[in-house]
């Protein structure tokens, strides 16, 4: 068994920012303390550097089937390009087929990230029709381990569940102790928006945005923590949560003290509607769901982080290539040029979300160190049912190590990152802040800007239940 000595850091936990060193046995943490030995054991000196849990991302979509093609990152490019970022677990989105089963879903995905994934990784399950046996099914699944569901009330004819559908899936969880992760927007609505725009020839990337209005993310949001309330006050996750009238349901629903949880994600937090606005085709690649807001938004979306009613960041990393061919990529977001509702909706940010979570977040004074571990690490791993295995450094969880330089300044782009695609949404922009040196159960698997860990590596987590304390 190998053993690694961390020496001279700064331990930044959710709960505590601490000087000690940390020594590694084989994949876990064995022991934490000040002046610490271990002949014979590597070193790794961490001076002037912050030595925090890998980050935990628990909303990616590798190889994500969307509109004729699919996200452009595997498991192989789309791990790497987590751990070049400080991310040492993903949680990703397997799809179940209309008329399948849930089991060939998750089989399928472990095919996809067998032999592929360099970090850890678990699995959610979205779920397209809510038969009886699929409930059952259900309850199958979060026994193995993949104890997440997402539903969608967006999308209608493609993952759109009724309000029936989604009060059935509740209850299910409320009693398998597995959790309804919702995408929440008023699909009907939607959809009728869409045919309206494209009716009068309004098809630039932009209307994408200006058919699907914070409201009906709001209504969604609002109608979901109802039927949760319905269903017996059952545990519910809102994924990427974008708006503030979104943001004020959650608050509602945490105010009479119901188990309601929900994330953000970078891009609602550093971009904005004004994206859209690019010439030519440029806001394609902003296309996502829900949009890009008003830039007003962001400051609600700080708030929320600051108050514990977002309690979790993640990426939704969904990328798609602007260029044809890119990297042997077929056409992506150009399915779109002429109609933006053809446009493959998802945007690439794997990589990008502890630095800017870092610089946006901690340099910025909006949150403190361990803030930006609790909601890119600490909670994520609670919620989904993995702590204390993973989000946090202590004695006898899986050494997932990263050694941040606090004072490192980098530069996002796409001529730089890992994820494969073809552009960066934050092209240019600075952020203080960098991981240096990141370890994956004990293993170095990042230094020096060089990966050096082993493709396939990465195992699949068995979640449990979550920890719902926050
Ligand atoms: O636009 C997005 N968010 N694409 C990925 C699928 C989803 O809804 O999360
Ligand atoms: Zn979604
Ligand atoms: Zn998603």
């Amino acid at each position: 068994m190998s053993r690694t000595l961390i020496t001279g850091g700064t331990i930044v936990t959710a709960a505590d920012t601490y000087a000690a060193d940390v020594l590694i046995d084989g994949e876990k943490i064995a022991q934490i303390g000040t002046g610490l030995q271990a002949g014979g054991a590597k070193k790794i000196d961490a001076s002037g550097k912050l030595v925090i849990p890998g980050g935990i991302d628990v909303h990616t979509h590798m190889e994500l089937p969307f509109g004729g093609t699919f996200a452009s990152d595997d498991f192989e490019t789309g791990t790497r390009a987590a751990a070049f970022g400080g991310t040492t677990t993903i949680v990703d989105f397997a799809v179940q087929a209309m008329g399948g089963t849930l089991a060939a879903a998750r089989d399928e995905w472990m095919r996809k990230a067998d032999g592929k994934a360099v970090v850890d990784y678990g699995l959610h399950m979205i779920v397209r029709d809510v038969s009886d046996k699929i409930l059952r099914e259900m309850d199958t699944l979060v026994r193995e381990g993949v104890s997440s569901f997402k539903l969608f009330m967006a999308y209608p004819g493609v993952f759109m569940v009724d309000d029936g559908a989604i009060f059935k899936a509740l209850v299910r969880t409320g009693e398998n102790g597995g959790l309804i992760c919702m995408h929440a927007e008023n699909g009907g609505v939607i959809d009728v928006l869409v045919k309206k725009a494209l009716a009068e020839k309004k098809t630039a990337p932009k209307w994408h945005a200006l058919t699907r209005p914070p409201e009906a993310e709001g209504e969604a949001t609002g109608r979901a923590f109802r039927l949760a309330e319905m269903a017996g006050g059952v545990p519910l996750y809102i994924v990427h949560l974008s708006a503030a009238q979104a943001l004020e349901q959650v608050r509602l629903f945490r105010d009479r003290g119901l188990p309601a949880y929900a994330e953000t994600c970078p891009q609602y937090l550093f971009l904005s509607y004004d994206n859209y606005e690019e010439p030519g085709f440029a806001g394609a690649k902003y296309v996502m769901s829900p949009p890009l807001r008003e830039k007003w938004h962001q400051e609600e979306l700080w708030k929320g982080l600051q108050r514990n009613d977002l309690q979790v960041v993640s990426t939704d990393h969904c990328p798609f290539c602007m260029k044809e061919g890119f990297q042997g990529q077929p056409k992506q977001k150009e399915l779109g040029r002429g109609d933006f509702s053809k446009i493959p909706n998802g945007a690439p940010g794997v990589e990008t979300r502890m630095a800017l979570m870092f610089d946006g977040g901690v340099v910025a004074g909006r949150i403190t160190a361990s803030r930006w571990i609790e909601l890119c690490s600490t909670t994520p791993a609670k919620i989904m049912g993995m702590f204390p295995r993973k989000g946090t450094i202590a004695v006898g969880s899986d050494a997932d190590i990263v050694i941040w330089d606090p004072k490192a300044t980098q530069t996002l782009s796409a001529k730089t990152h890992h994820m494969r695609v073809d552009y960066n949404p934050y092209e240019g922009r600075k952020v203080k802040g960098k991981a240096v040196t990141v370890l994956s159960r004990g293993e170095v698997i990042v230094e020096k800007d060089r990966f050096v860990g082993k493709k396939g590596r990465g195992k699949f987590i068995k979640r449990g239940s979550p920890i719902l304390q926050t």
